[in-house]
């Protein structure tokens, strides 16, 4: 079969993050209000005759081929369909910085398995695009179909929730990066002194309560960072409410903080670029 297709690939940002203990498969069970949001890659699927599969990023320092997401979710997506003899070629326009807490990676794995949906015309169901992303990360189910949601289990047992409220919002990565591995060992090893009012997040997203929403951003990972790190999060943090942020937090495993804004207007004024790279985004909804 011959075809292709370009998928967008949105970032996404947690707007709550709790975990809540080891469970004996060495995942954590976790609860996160999850966002996506603007910043993007576009995922190039194309299918070739005659077997294999090929990824190729515009960002050089990433993994090609089966090293990469993109390339074991088109892997997964084949054997579930059975069509192992399909060959596929991936062009992926990189714009969301990997190993930030952005899924960048989760979702351009997503638009793999949404596109190769499409290609192929299998028309699988939702339950199991979900298992042939979980099967490739946790935050994979999520990036299939974004919006705004509540995540629990993994992450892939997911509840859509009221959109965000419309508002600008302030991505900042700073040049450090975190091993997400070593920081949920961290946690295991450290006194969770606060946690996220997710109960307030959802009422807030019900109520189409920005400042409610923002007030509550929460990431239990920040309590479990390194000093040094830790504290580059805060002050970026503080940056970003000095900025006119009505709220901030660091998004999954970091290094990426970002700060929500009453408009996209608000957000691009603020000047963090001292900090490292900064993205000006909108909330996007459920595909
Ligand atoms: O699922 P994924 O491959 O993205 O997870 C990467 C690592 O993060 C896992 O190997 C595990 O150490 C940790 N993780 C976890 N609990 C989760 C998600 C990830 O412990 N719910």
């Amino acid at each position: 079969m011959e075809g292709r297709v370009v998928e967008r690939a949105f970032a996404k940002l947690n707007l709550t993050l709790d975990v809540l203990h080891r469970r004996p498969d060495g995942y954590h069970e976790v609860e996160m209000v999850m966002q996506s949001v603007s910043l993007r890659d576009d995922v190039d699927i194309t299918l070739r005759p005659g077997g294999g599969i090929r990824v190729v990023s515009s960002d050089p320092a990433l993994p090609a081929d089966l090293g990469n997401l993109a390339g074991k979710a088109a892997e997964a997506f084949l054997n579930h369909v059975r069509r192992r003899e399909q060959g596929v070629e991936i062009h992926i326009a990189k714009r969301i910085p990997d190993r930030a807490g952005l899924a960048g990676g989760s979702s351009d794995a997503a638009a793999v398995i949404r596109g190769l949906d499409r290609l192929l015309g299998t028309e699988l169901t939702e339950e199991e695009l979900s298992a042939v992303a979980l099967s490739v990360g946790s935050d994979v189910p999520f990036c299939l179909f974004g919006g705004t949601a509540l995540a629990r289990g993994r992450g892939e047992t997911l509840r859509p929730l009221p959109p965000m409220p419309d508002c600008g919002i302030l991505i900042v990565k700073p040049g450090f990066s975190v091993s997400t591995p070593a920081l949920f060992d961290a946690l295991d090893g450290c006194r969770v002194r606060s946690r996220p009012d997710t109960r307030g997040a959802l009422d807030a997203l019900g109520a189409g309560d920005l400042r409610a929403l923002a007030g509550r951003l929460s990431n239990v990972f920040e309590q479990a960072l390194p000093e040094a790190e830790r504290r580059t999060v805060v002050d970026i943090k503080l940056a970003l409410l000095s900025a006119g942020a009505l709220g901030a937090c660091m998004t999954g495993t970091g290094s990426a903080v970002f700060g929500v804004f009453p408009s996209l207007e608000a957000a691009r004024r603020a000047d963090l670029s001292r900090f490292g790279a900064v993205f000006a985004v909108s909330p996007t909804k459920r595909t």
